[in-house]
Parts: structure tokens; sequence; C-alpha cells
């Protein structure tokens, strides 16, 4: 049966490091608070490069380190919920950007869980054979939603793009996948968009928030349900269990809820590929810019079994597990 391989991966994060201590001149917080409760040490805060820039320079680097003419690129999908703009999807202005004429492209919103959600939906297209290509980006510039007031939240995020080119494969590719959403908690994480406003409308303006608000306790305890469920579900839908695994490439959030799931499921906690200290969350675009950073320290061989699993605003949470295919390149 064919399987969807991930062939290349690609990240890119704007140069500008911003420390814990830099942060601490804006909002009254400190180093060790910051670390001692995420894990972060540092994140990269664009100047000037919009969602769809980060996104297309990940682009360029998986199209480049895997060879692949942006041409041949069937179809292009951006996670994100910090896109430029509502018209054009920011996979559209990727799709310009990088040339890819023969591609059809659109945006998923689906929060920090926007990767999964992404590479599970191209790759429906490329087993049952209607593409051969498809590229996935999750790309966020979250420090224009962040709310620079509220030490909470404004501590926790970080700017960047991470990319995978999927193709066709046979023996090697996603295994298994799993998805799950609850809207119904969908408050404790929230940004708005504009106000329903219009000659018809009575919408008050002034009660309009277009800031990142968050219950970050709730948020925790979902997170670590979601990740335990999530491992549990796409090993039951393989033939794998934990110890085939070589690594779980969680969604970069915070390091005390992978500490946690790793006590709870009894895992090794090196078998977790954690560096949320160098870019924080980073919402959709920390599971591809962990891969690619696990990629370029060749860390991950022929056949190794992973899993990628992420969770987030929505609340949304997903997984897979793929095995690697002698085909990636670095
Ligand atoms: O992408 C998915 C989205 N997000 C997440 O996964 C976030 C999940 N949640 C978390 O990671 C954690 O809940 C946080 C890191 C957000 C917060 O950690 P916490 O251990 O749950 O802290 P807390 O919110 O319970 O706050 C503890 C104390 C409070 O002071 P009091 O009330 O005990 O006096 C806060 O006001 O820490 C205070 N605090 C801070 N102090 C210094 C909150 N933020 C800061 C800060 N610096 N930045």
């Amino acid at each position: 049966m064919t399987k969807a391989e991930i062939v290349s991966t690609g990240m890119y994060v704007p140069n500008n490091i911003v420390t814990n201590d830099n942060i601490s001149k804006i909002v009254d917080t400190n180093d060790e608070w910051i670390k001692s409760r995420t894990g972060i040490s540092e994140r990269r805060i664009s100047i000037n490069e919009n969602t769809s820039d980060l996104a297309t320079k990940a682009a360029l680097k998986a199209l480049k380190t895997g060879n692949i003419n942006p041409k041949d690129i069937d179809l292009i999908i951006v996670a994100t919920c910090t896109p430029d703009s509502f018209i054009p999807s920011t996979a559209c202005i990727v799709q310009k950007n990088i040339k890819a004429t023969n591609a059809f492209c659109f945006d998923i919103d689906a929060a920090c869980s926007g990767f999964i959600y992404g590479v599970n939906i191209a790759r429906q297209f490329i087993e049952n054979k209607s593409i051969k290509k498809a590229l996935i980006i999750g790309s966020e510039t979250l420090s224009k939603i962040v709310d620079w007031k509220d030490r909470n939240t404004c501590i926790l995020f970080g700017d960047g793009a991470g990319a995978v080119i999927l193709k066709e494969g046979e023996s090697s590719g996603i295994i298994s996948s799993y998805m799950e959403s609850c809207g119904d908690k969908g408050d404790f994480l929230r940004c708005d968009t504009v106000p329903l406003y219009n000659p018809y409308s009575k919408c008050n303006t002034k009660e309009h928030i277009n800031k990142v608000s968050m219950e970050g306790r709730e948020i925790f305890k979902f997170a670590v349900k979601a990740i335990i469920k999530t491992i549990k579900k796409v090993l039951q839908c393989s033939n794998y269990n934990i110890d085939d695994i070589k690594y779980i490439v969680p969604h970069q959030a915070n390091y005390r809820i992978i500490d946690y799931v790793s006590k709870k499921l009894n895992i090794d906690k090196n078998k977790f590929y954690v560096n949320l200290d160098k870019y924080g969350n980073t919402s959709s675009a920390s599971i591809p810019i962990a891969l690619d950073d696990m990629n370029s320290k060749n860390l991950i061989n022929n056949n190794d079994k992973i899993i990628l699993v992420g969770f987030g605003g929505g609340l949304t949470s997903g997984g897979l597990l793929i095995k690697w295919g002698s085909n990636i390149l670095k």
C-alpha cells in the first residue's frame, strides 16, 4: 500500500533572540521563574518578517535539501493561527514566493496541533494517489497576537516556521494517526479576530479583544491527558509498542508537561525530543522545527519509529506514528 513519507525537512526562525532577561524588562518576571516553570530560556521574535516570510524560508530549505523542484509540488498546506491576512491564504502567498505554480494551496487552523492535522490531510491525497508531493508548513508570528502586558502568556511564545515535504513511499511513512478536538473547552485559549460590525449589527467594538488569553493550568491538565491518550492511540493502531519508538516529538510548550507525561507513562525522558529552551512555544511550527533540528543533527535513522504529538487551542490534539525512511535528506 502507498504510504506518505517525509522526504525532507526545513525550518526558519527570525534572527532576533529574546532572552528571559530581555522579557523581564517588559513585564514583571525573571529568568529563574520562566526556566523553572517552563524550561524556556529564549525565543525568536520577528522584527519585520510576517508568517508567510518565515514559511517561505522554511519551505525553501526543505525544497533545497530534498533537491525538489517547486513545480513538482502538488499541494501546499500552511498550518497557522497567525496568517498574514484573511485573504489570500498564507499558503497561496508561499506558492507565489516559491513559484510552485502547479500546487493547490490552503491554510488550516488547528492552533498548536495544526502541523499534525496538515500532514494527516496531505497524507490522504498521497495515499489515494491523487497527488505525488505535498509541502506542509507550520508557521507562526505569535508575537503579533501576544499580549505583551500579560506575564502569564507573553513569556511563553516565539516566532518560527518548520516544513516537511511528503511523497509516496512503500515501506516507510505514516503508519498511524489520531486526531481529536474538544470545542467545548475552546475558551481556555482564545484570540479573537475582528468583531462582527456592520450596518445591521449591534456590536460593541470596545469589548473586542484580539490578544491571546489563556487559562494556563487548564491547558496544562488538558495537555498531559491529550499526549498520553494520543501516544496510546497511535500505538494501538500500529503493530508497535513503546519500546519500538526511538523518539517522541511533542509540541514544545512546557518542559514540565513533558516531564509529567514521561513519568506517568514510565517512558525514559530522553525519548522525548525537547528544544523549547531555544525557541519557546511556536505553536504549529514547534513540531516541524524540532524535526528539522533532529534531522540536521542526524538523530533519526532509516527505519526509526517516531511519534509526533500536538495539542493546543481549539482545544485540539493529534499524533502521528512515522517510520522514518532511507530517502530522507538532511
Ligand atoms: O501551546 C499550548 C498552549 N499552552 C500551554 O501548553 C501552557 C500550559 N500551561 C503552562 O505551561 C503553565 O500553566 C504556565 C507556564 C502558563 C504557568 O505555570 P503555573 O505553574 O501553572 O503557574 P500559575 O499560572 O499557577 O502561576 C503561579 C504564580 C502566580 O502567582 P501567585 O498567584 O501564586 O502569587 C502567578 O501570578 O506565578 C505567577 N506568575 C509569574 N511570576 C513570574 C505567572 N506568570 C509569571 C511570570 N513571572 N511570567
